[in-house]
């Protein structure tokens, strides 16, 4: 896959001086799956849907104004409160002009789904990453169901959803365990005739069959296993997003793989089919304590107090791989601080992600010091004391908040090139790192060109 732009950049760079702990109470953005989900939701329904807590990310916010442009209305109020007003499937129309998903593989990705079983032609299309990303994954069951759908010749955005007539339901056996496939599939099936089943192959993010109970959505589910009857309708509710345990990932670790950091996360989502990192640190040591759980819009939710250690490394079990799937640039450097070996095997999605981030992390960690050789499937990481330097974020937002957590074990300084994607979905990011101990600056142009 080709990455974005690199070292080029004229973006934002982030520079850090090494920290040593994370302390205080940390509060992270709304969860970026289960906004993107909110919005596509909620502009389908019946009535009025409140959502509270919804991360204003660029992600989640181009896959708003691609409702706006198909004419729900949309009103966004304080913080995180946004209003859809809903008039069912039949009041939306095809939108007139292409669709720009920015960098947001969910976004593109459901909304196929969504559209091609609507019957609305439309165009989408992305950034330099978005369009450099796998689609036959979506684009195949897609058209089993009869679907018309072009692609670029590589089978990339963009992406031309062509009108096809009504679909028919299947049943499909995903290749890849992808939550995005599953609900691309399973949303097409909410308008196709019959039933639409979806095998995964390993336990993958359920927030689009919890989300659709919300709205009134019959979705069986039966272990790996996701049905869904066609000509269900959809009734506007009220939810909550929770924070997002994959933002709290970079603090998870930066205050786990530090002796002395005493850090409080709140309201973070919990979410089984997420959780994963969280298992992941504990086999490394991490004293991680969970508290005030409860349940918030169908989704579990609860605050997550770290004890800074010294880490050791271990053989990641691959069950656990697709539970954290986003966490691995974090992981990674939670693996360069622990004591001995950490290896991972099982993870090759995590090339077809925003960048190649096996590659990407492996290269950055390399460049900051750090003793990291890269397998197809995952990487080899061998914990030692970074020296610090020049780390290439490649326009992936994980990514460039992972390495700003590497100043936690670094000796010198680090500059983090091409950040202008944390955007996507941390704004705030700076800051809220910086309150938390990091020594956090950023400066645009010409220090990361
Ligand atoms: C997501 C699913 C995952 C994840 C992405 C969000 C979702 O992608 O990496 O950040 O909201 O369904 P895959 O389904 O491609 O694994």
């Amino acid at each position: 896959m080709t990455q974005t732009a690199s070292s080029t950049s004229t973006g934002r760079t982030f520079l850090l001086e090494p920290a040593t702990a994370l302390s205080g109470t940390v509060r992270v953005p709304g969860d970026k799956s289960m906004s993107h989900r909110s919005i596509m939701f909620g502009g389908i329904a019946h009535g009025v849907t409140e959502v509270q807590g919804f991360l204003e990310g660029e992600d989640s916010l181009h896959t708003l104004e691609a409702f706006q442009a198909m004419g729900v209305r949309i009103e966004r109020g304080g913080a995180g409160e946004v209003t859809l007003y809903g008039q069912g499937v039949e009041a939306l129309s095809a939108p007139t002009a292409p669709i720009y998903l920015g960098n947001s593989g969910t976004g593109m990705r459901l909304l196929t789904g969504l559209l091609a079983g609507m019957n609305i032609p439309a165009t989408l299309t992305g950034d330099d990453s978005l369009t450099g990303r796998p689609m036959r994954r979506i684009v195949d069951p897609l058209s089993r169901m009869g679907a018309s759908i072009l692609t670029a010749d590589n089978g990339t955005p963009p992406l031309i959803i062509q009108k096809a007539g009504s679909l028919n339901g299947i049943e499909y056996t995903c290749p890849m365990a992808s939550a995005q496939v599953k609900s691309a599939v399973l949303l097409a099936g909410l308008h196709a005739s019959g039933t639409t089943t979806v095998h995964e192959p390993a336990i993958t993010r359920d927030h689009t069959e919890r989300m659709l109970r919300g709205f009134g959505v019959e979705v069986e589910v039966d272990g790996l296993t996701a049905s869904i009857r066609g000509g269900q309708s959809l009734t506007a509710t009220s939810l909550t997003v929770p924070g997002d345990i994959s933002s709290s990932a970079f603090f998870l670790v930066g205050a786990s793989m530090t002796p002395g950091s005493k850090l409080v996360l709140t309201g973070v989502g919990m979410n089984p089919s997420r959780t994963g990192v969280i298992d992941i640190l504990r086999l490394m040591g991490a004293n991680i304590r969970i508290s005030n759980e409860r349940l918030t819009g169908g989704e579990p939710v609860a605050d997550l107090e770290v004890e800074g250690t010294r880490l050791k490394g271990i053989h990641v079990p691959e069950e656990l791989v697709s539970l954290a799937i986003d966490e691995f640039p974090a992981l990674f450097v939670a693996a360069a601080a622990a004591e001995g070996e950490t290896i991972v095997t099982g993870a090759e999605e995590l090339r077809v992600k925003e960048t190649d981030r096996i590659q990407v992390m492996a290269d950055g960690l390399r460049a900051l010091g750090g003793d990291i050789s890269d397998t197809p499937d995952g990487a080899i990481i061998r914990g030692k004391r970074l020296t610090g330097g020049t780390a290439d974020s490649c326009g992936d937002h994980r990514t460039a908040m992972s390495f700003s957590m590497a100043s936690l074990i670094c000796d010198g300084p680090i500059t983090v090139l091409d950040c202008d994607n944390v955007n996507t979905s941390f704004p705030g990011f700076v800051q809220i790192a910086g309150d938390a101990g990091l020594h956090i600056t950023e400066s645009r142009g010409a220090a990361g060109a």
